[in-house]
């Protein structure tokens, strides 16, 4: 509602939905099919989304089809041989246990595509990389809308970009921004999965957050 004012019960609602969002992977989707309607609300969140000069360089391809579904699978299990390869011992074999996608066990795909303007973009004129950015923030608006929804979303980037462009028969000229497996889940995890699995940790603020200058105390390595 334009011109709303919410109130602290409102704004503790929404950081209860910003901290219960979950990145939710094929080992928690139901079968349970997601209508037309609730994905409709999941566009209509990214399509409100900031984009920078209002350039709206987004698009999306919503995929039900199996055999496209198993298409980019394949394209994700031989990527993800490729990303193995790249952590050594024990790491790897952790790596390789790790269910890192949900593409046939989510009833919807949703790839979301950067479409760059033609010519100068207001706000994009110093920093090249905003319109991607632009559709970043949709794609977190779809993540945190469908979370409100009790609907699950994982972000797929272990892909080859210029392969599910062919496969999904989109224009050189697009780049494939995220690719979402979206589905009902079983459950919303309390904590990462990756943190349940000790792959990382939640990093503390005091690491993150300057005052004025940059500290490199927590960074050793820097100094
Ligand atoms: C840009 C981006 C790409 C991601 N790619 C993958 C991916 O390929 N596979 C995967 O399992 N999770 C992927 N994730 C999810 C992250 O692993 C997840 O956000 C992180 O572990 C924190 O967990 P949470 O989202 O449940 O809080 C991605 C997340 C982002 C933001």
């Amino acid at each position: 509602m334009p011109g709303t004012f919410f109130s602290a019960e409102d704004a503790d609602l929404l950081e209860t939905v910003l901290k219960s969002r979950r990145d939710v992977r094929g080992n928690r989707f139901t079968q349970e099919e997601i209508t037309d309607l609730e994905l409709d609300k999941l566009i209509d969140a990214a399509l409100y989304g900031p984009s920078v000069g209002f350039s709206q360089p987004w698009e999306f391809v919503i995929i039900r089809d199996p055999n496209i579904k198993s298409a980019i699978q394949e394209i994700f299990s031989q990527e993800n041989l490729k990303a193995a390869d790249q952590f050594q011992d024990q790491k790897q074999q952790e790596y390789l246990r790790l269910k890192l996608e949900g593409i046939s066990e989510a009833p919807v795909n949703l790839a979301v595509f950067y479409n760059p303007m033609n010519g100068p973009v207001l706000g994009q004129t110093s920093m090249k990389e905003m319109g991607l950015y632009s559709v970043v923030c949709a794609v977190q608006n779809i993540w945190l809308m469908a979370r409100a929804m009790n609907i699950g979303v994982g972000w797929v980037s272990i892909l080859d970009p210029q392969k599910v462009n062919e496969i999904l028969e989109l224009p050189e000229s697009r780049r494939l921004v995220a690719y979402l497996c979206v589905g009902k889940v079983t459950e919303f995890a309390e904590l990462p999965e990756l943190e349940t699995l000790r792959w990382e940790k939640r990093k503390h603020k005091a690491s993150l957050v300057f005052k004025d200058r940059y500290d490199s105390r927590f960074y050793p390595e820097n100094s």
